[in-house]
């Protein structure tokens, strides 16, 4: 399913208050609400939104518990980490338990921290994690989380969670694979703006079974698929 917004502004105002129901839902059902967040621009402002007392009021953050679905490998205190971009925008300015912050872990070496993660997300599930809700953004190359294009962590079919590399350089990343994801009860693709437009096309306009790019193989098989996109972003649809 899609859903159209006029603007980014207009797109973080209906999320934050859909992720609250969702909070909610997940909370009434089962007791807890399990989210996986990712990093980019449009998080950073549906964050911040949801920060607003209006919104982070309706949530009991203590049964909410923060996971990321990709990290870049620096150290939680770097301007390029994910988590202190959900920290500082949203999760310090809200009532979580500190022990409900499961953050990939900064070690020696991406693959060390994937492997601690994995262990972490073990023995937090018993079995592969079925998140309420994976937040997800897209690449204009059509990447999503840390699944690059032509990157090793594509053909990952037993690890939870493993190292990644862009084509692009930066940082090495850590991922949850595909397993997880598609695992997911509800997978939330947040994409603005129009440099994203050809490849959204791309995406939603692939033939079943396509993999050309990564995000096309997103496909929950027992969960919900919904890509959330400002019009700019749904442009060429
Ligand atoms: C990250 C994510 C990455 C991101 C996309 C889109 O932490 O950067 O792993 O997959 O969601 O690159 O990012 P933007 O929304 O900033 O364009």
């Amino acid at each position: 399913m899609k859903k159209v917004y006029q603007d980014m502004n207009e797109l973080c105002v209906k999320t934050a208050e859909w992720f609250v129901e969702e909070a909610n839902k997940a909370i009434a059902k089962h007791g807890k609400f399990t989210v996986a967040l990712s990093g980019g621009s449009t998080p950073r402002q549906l964050f911040t939104e949801l920060a607003n007392l209006k919104w982070q009021q309706q949530i009991d953050w203590s049964k909410v518990f923060v996971f990321w679905g990709d990290e870049r490998f620096v150290a939680p205190t770097d301007a390029q980490s994910n988590q202190k971009m959900a920290r500082e925008t949203l999760l310090d300015h809200v009532s979580i338990p500190k022990e409900n912050i499961i953050a990939v872990p900064f070690l020696a070496t991406a693959e060390l921290s994937a492997m601690q993660y994995e262990a972490e997300l073990k023995q937090i599930f018993s079995d592969l994690p079925k998140f309420d809700l994976i937040l997800l953004g897209l690449g204009a190359d059509g990447h999503t989380a840390s699944l690059f294009p032509g990157s090793k962590a594509l053909t990952e079919e037993t690890r939870w969670v493993c190292p990644s590399k862009a084509k692009a350089g930066g940082p090495e990343r850590i991922t949850l694979t595909y397993p997880v994801i598609n695992h997911g009860a509800l997978v939330c693709f947040l994409v603005t703006g129009a440099e994203k437009a050809a490849m959204v096309k791309e995406i939603l306009n692939a033939p079943p079974g396509s993999e050309v790019y990564p995000a096309e193989r997103i496909q929950p098989t027992s969960g919900n698929l919904l890509w959330l996109l400002d019009q700019a972003a749904a442009s060429k649809l």
